[in-house]
């Protein structure tokens, strides 16, 4: 629920220009003003105006009190990719428990996810443009990757494989490595106080077919962000997942797991929603936090779908 308040005050004399309100309850509470926006954790908020302005000016403010204070701000980036845009979604849904606000690359992908204006656009490989997007944020769901191309001319009638390569500029070393540097970076300087990153299972065996792709080593700069982000001090989920589905979410039970165990067994795949739920379920319990673990599912109609989030964090003993 949200209560907004509006409300006019008036400079006392040109010489007291610090006005003093006390907020109806003690709650944190945001103050919107065209040039200013802070929370404040008080229940006392200074407001300076300007001595030099006529007494009689007035500064029109807007509270916004409320359940407010228990909402948790979060931040996705990589909004506008496959499981970006499911989590974005998601948070908006619960609005009552999470702002949502999403970092995407183009205004295409801004339009993609509906346009809003809590999307921002930025480019992760620079990190000005990463600091407007996490300033007042509680959560970060880092959901950034390098997206490696298909060669042209692959034709599957011939047989074979496809073969792929990354952009100059965009290899899996600038945007999985240093793009998620950046974003860690600007969280910790905001004061950001959970961050969950999706990386890939895999990361164990240096020779795997994936670090091959369009010889982008992307599992290793995945893996070096993840300590980056473990050794940061932050706490933090970071979530390995197996091989992402376009499946219904919800549907089925949960697997975690340590170095890659998993991918030696039948169950090493996950449905995008329900990695994209167990980034917002890693937001609420405190089992989640300081923790790695591999994430896959049985398959739909074995085993019993996942509610218990909080169990499912307790089995994870791994920090990295
Ligand atoms: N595919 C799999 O089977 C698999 C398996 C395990 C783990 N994973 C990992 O799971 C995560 C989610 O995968 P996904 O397939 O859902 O992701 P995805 O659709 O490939 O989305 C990646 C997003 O990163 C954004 N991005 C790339 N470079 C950027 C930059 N420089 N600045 C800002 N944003 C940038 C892209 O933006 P644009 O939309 O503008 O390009 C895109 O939205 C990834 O880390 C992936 O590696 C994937």
């Amino acid at each position: 629920m949200q209560i907004r308040l509006d409300q006019e005050i008036q400079s006392p004399n040109r010489k007291k220009s610090r006005i003093l309100w006390k907020p109806p309850q003690s709650m944190a509470t945001r103050v919107l003003l065209p040039q200013f926006n802070s929370t404040f954790t008080n229940t006392t908020i200074f407001l300076s105006l300007n001595p030099r302005l006529p007494t009689t000016t007035r500064s029109r403010f807007s509270v916004l009190s409320m359940a407010e204070s228990n909402r948790t701000t979060v931040l996705v980036t990589g909004a506008g990719g496959r499981t970006g845009q499911i989590v974005y979604k998601k948070l908006k849904e619960r609005s009552g428990e999470y702002i949502a606000r999403g970092l995407v690359r183009t205004e295409e992908s801004k339009e993609k996810i509906g346009g809003d204006d809590d999307v921002l656009i930025g480019d992760i490989r620079n990190v000005d443009s990463v600091v407007p997007a996490v300033e007042g944020v509680d959560a970060v769901v880092i959901l950034t990757s390098a997206v490696p191309k298909m060669k042209p001319g692959f034709d599957p009638s011939k047989g074979g494989r496809p073969e792929f390569y990354f952009e100059e500029g965009s290899y899996p070393e600038q945007v999985d490595w240093e793009g998620q540097k950046n974003q860690i970076d600007a969280a910790k300087a905001a004061g950001v106080k959970q961050i969950v990153l999706v990386g890939s299972m895999g990361g164990t065996n240096l020779n795997h077919p994936l670090n091959s792709l369009g010889n982008g080593n992307i599992l290793v700069w995945k893996r070096k962000a993840e300590q980056y982000l473990a050794d940061s001090g932050i706490p933090y989920t970071i979530i390995r997942a197996g091989g992402l589905q376009d499946k219904e979410g919800g549907v089925r039970e949960l697997l975690v797991g340590k170095d890659d165990e998993l991918l030696e067994t039948e169950t090493r795949t996950i449905a995008r929603p329900d990695v994209a739920e167990v980034c917002i379920q890693a937001l609420q319990f405190e089992e989640a936090k300081f923790k790695a673990f591999d994430l896959a599912s049985k398959p739909e109609g074995s085993g019993t779908p996942t509610k218990d989030f909080k169990s499912l964090f307790s089995h994870v003993t791994t920090r990295f």
